[in-house]
Order: structure tokens, then sequence, then C-alpha cells
């Protein structure tokens, strides 16, 4: 949803050795949060619980790597990705986010769970930042807000194409 944020550019960050967990129904709505999540968010356990997880939602997060997200754990595959978030004040924080899907017995997908670790700070400034900005940039470019995701995840394709490797190999060959 396109709408005016206040940002302060003040960057959140969390320990190594803590995670930011929250579990989501199928559309996203969020089911759980734990203490983590909320004190990097800045909300109440209130506030969290039953809204959609698009309320953390940084506006400098290009919409093609959501799409990306949701088509992979729709289908029921797990993910990696870095995210910007942004606290209830205009704060930011990085993560690197596993985001898998939860089954029932029937196989069937019940929701989502992510675990959110830090990120390390030369990939973010090096590859994830520069990428995300190019992707945020030729969504900006286009009036149509889905001509302009459709444009940018085409990027992100031809992108990974030209390395020849899949969006998986890249994200673990960026790991330390
Ligand atoms: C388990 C799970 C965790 C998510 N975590 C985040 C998150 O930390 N930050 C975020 O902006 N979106 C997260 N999302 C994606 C949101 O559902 C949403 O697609 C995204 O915020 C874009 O919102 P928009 O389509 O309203 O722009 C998560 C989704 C799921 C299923």
């Amino acid at each position: 949803m396109a709408q005016e944020v206040t940002l302060t550019g003040v960057e959140r960050t969390f320990a190594d050795d803590e995670i930011i967990v929250s579990k989501t129904d199928t559309t996203g709505r969020i089911m759980y949060a734990n203490d983590v999540f909320l004190r990097l968010a800045s909300m109440t356990e209130a506030e969290t619980i039953g809204a959609p997880h698009s309320v953390i939602r940084h506006p400098h997060m290009p919409r093609s790597v959501f799409k990306l997200l949701w088509d992979t754990i729709a289908a029921g595959h797990e993910i990696f990705a870095y995210v910007v978030n942004r606290s209830k004040n205009g704060d930011h924080y990085w993560v690197l986010a596993h985001v898998t899907p939860s089954f029932d017995s029937t196989g069937q997908i019940v929701g989502y769970h992510s675990n959110r670790r830090t990120a390390d700070r030369d990939t973010l400034e090096n590859v994830i930042q520069p990428l995300y900005k190019q992707l945020l940039d030729i969504e900006q470019s286009h009036p149509n807000r889905k001509e302009g995701m459709n444009s940018a995840f085409k990027t992100l394709v031809g992108i990974l194409e030209e390395k020849g490797v899949s969006y998986d190999e890249f994200i673990f060959s960026l790991q330390r």
C-alpha cells in the first residue's frame, strides 16, 4: 500500500544471538510475535496480533522482493531474504529473514513462520542495498504499481541469469 510514512533515518540493531520471530496466517496476518519483534518494531502485542505483516513495511523495500517471497512460500518452499523493516516511530532495522510455510497433516499450508537474524553489514552495503535501490528505482519509474513490480522482478531474474545462479544460490553466496 503506498502511504506516507515517517522515517527518522535512525537504524536500530539487535544482538547476534537474538531472533526476531513472527507467525502469520495464510494471508500474512500476524498471529504471534516474540518480545524481540515487539521491541524492534516498538509495538505492543495488542497492536501487533491480528495486524497485516505490512504494518512494519519500510517504503524502501522493493515490492518485487515481496512478490518473490510470497510466490516462494505460497508454493510450499522456504526462502531467505534480506529485509529492512520500519519501527513504529520511523526508525529502521535490517534483518536476514528465513520464512517457511507451516503445513497441517494433509499437507495444506496453514500459515507461515519467519525467523530473522542480524544481517552482515558488508553484504548489506555492497550487495543488498544497491540491488534494492536498483529494483525500487525501476518500480518507482512506472506510473502503474503492478507494472513497476513486474518490471523490477524481471530485472532481478535477469541479474540472477547473468550470474548463472538461482536466487537461493545467490543468497547463500552472500553468507559469511
Ligand atoms: C511469515 C511472514 C513474515 C513477513 N515478514 C515481513 C517483514 O518482516 N516485513 C515486511 O515488510 N513484510 C513482511 N512480510 C510480507 C508482508 O506480508 C507484505 O507482503 C509486505 O509487507 C508488502 O506489503 P504490501 O504488499 O502491502 O506493500 C511477511 C510475510 C510473511 C508471510
